[in-house]
């Protein structure tokens, strides 16, 4: 059997055709939805990320603005900018790239975002709202991840999802999402033993590990559906993920391809979150 893959460049094609649309009728309305974000430094990455999360939202129709700062830059001063963010009304989403630099407290910069423009779904205020069943932003990955999901109809109830990683911005909310939707959830992250013996078990896992070949094809059960949120680079400089994409496609029903997968959902779940915010303050 090979899986088939869920293509997350095609699914987000239509999931954004949805924002384009909601976000004229927002407009239509008098509020442009605004996005402003954040980044401190010069990290290579991150200005890549940076600039496509400003295009996806000029495509869609929301208005976004990019704040660079140098990479000495004060917590003061990108706390001062929070705040002025956080009163501006063309501003409905607010998000500050990471990694930052050093000397700034990447968890106080984002507490103090207001959580009504946290868009990022990373304030201590969204995650307990995400483990309550409260409204509030769920962080895009996972969130992302869910979407992907629904997109082939698969319902989770009394079904066993592995999450492979732990960290606050992927893999604790993943867990979250998953449960919310009656699944039975096991966490596994570096300390866990015997991995393979859980994995086996699963009929749904994501690997969010930030490591290759993380998940190989002895690992899944068949029949299982697969999600890889890895980002990584192979021996030949090639974009790959946390799944051993070829082994694994013999033996799991359903597959996220890296690229094309998981990543451009990323920057969509922003543009819903984003646009959901703007809608909030109209309703
Ligand atoms: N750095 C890597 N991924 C992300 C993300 O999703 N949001 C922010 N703000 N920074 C990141």
């Amino acid at each position: 059997m090979t899986a088939q893959r869920i293509d997350g460049n095609a699914l987000s094609q239509k999931l954004r055709a949805d924002v384009t649309h909601r976000t004229a009728a927002l407009k239509s309305k008098g509020v442009t939805p605004g996005l402003a974000v954040v980044l401190v430094g010069e990290n290579p990455a991150s200005q890549v990320y940076v600039r496509n999360k400003v295009k996806a939202c000029q495509d869609s129709g929301l208005y976004s603005v990019l704040e660079k700062y140098p990479e000495n830059m004060t917590e003061e001063a990108l706390l001062a900018r929070i705040n002025g963010l956080n009163n501006d009304a063309s501003i409905h989403g607010i998000l500050v790239q990471l990694p930052l630099p050093v000397q700034i407290d990447a968890q106080k910069v984002i507490e103090a975002i207001s959580p009504a423009k946290d868009v990022d779904g990373f304030h201590i205020a969204s995650a307990g709202a995400l483990m309550t069943g409260m409204p509030g932003f769920w962080p895009c990955t996972p969130f992302g991840c869910m979407k992907m999901l629904e997109s082939i109809g698969y319902d989770l109830k009394g079904k066993h999802a592995v999450v492979i990683g732990r960290s606050n911005i992927v893999g604790k909310p993943m867990a979250m999402m998953l449960l919310q939707q009656n699944a039975t959830v096991t966490i596994c992250h570096s300390a866990t033993k015997n991995l393979k013996d859980i994995t086996r078990q699963a009929d749904v896992i994501v690997a969010a590990v930030g490591k290759r070949n993380v998940l190989t094809a002895e690992m899944v059960k068949p029949g299982a559906v697969v999600l890889d949120v890895g980002m990584n680079r192979n021996d030949e400089g090639k974009l790959c993920g946390d799944v051993d994409f070829a082994g694994v496609e013999q033996i799991a029903s359903y597959i996220t391809p890296v690229p094309g997968g998981v990543g451009p959902m990323t920057i969509t779940m922003l543009l819903v979150n984003t646009l959901e915010a703007a809608e909030r303050t109209v309703i």
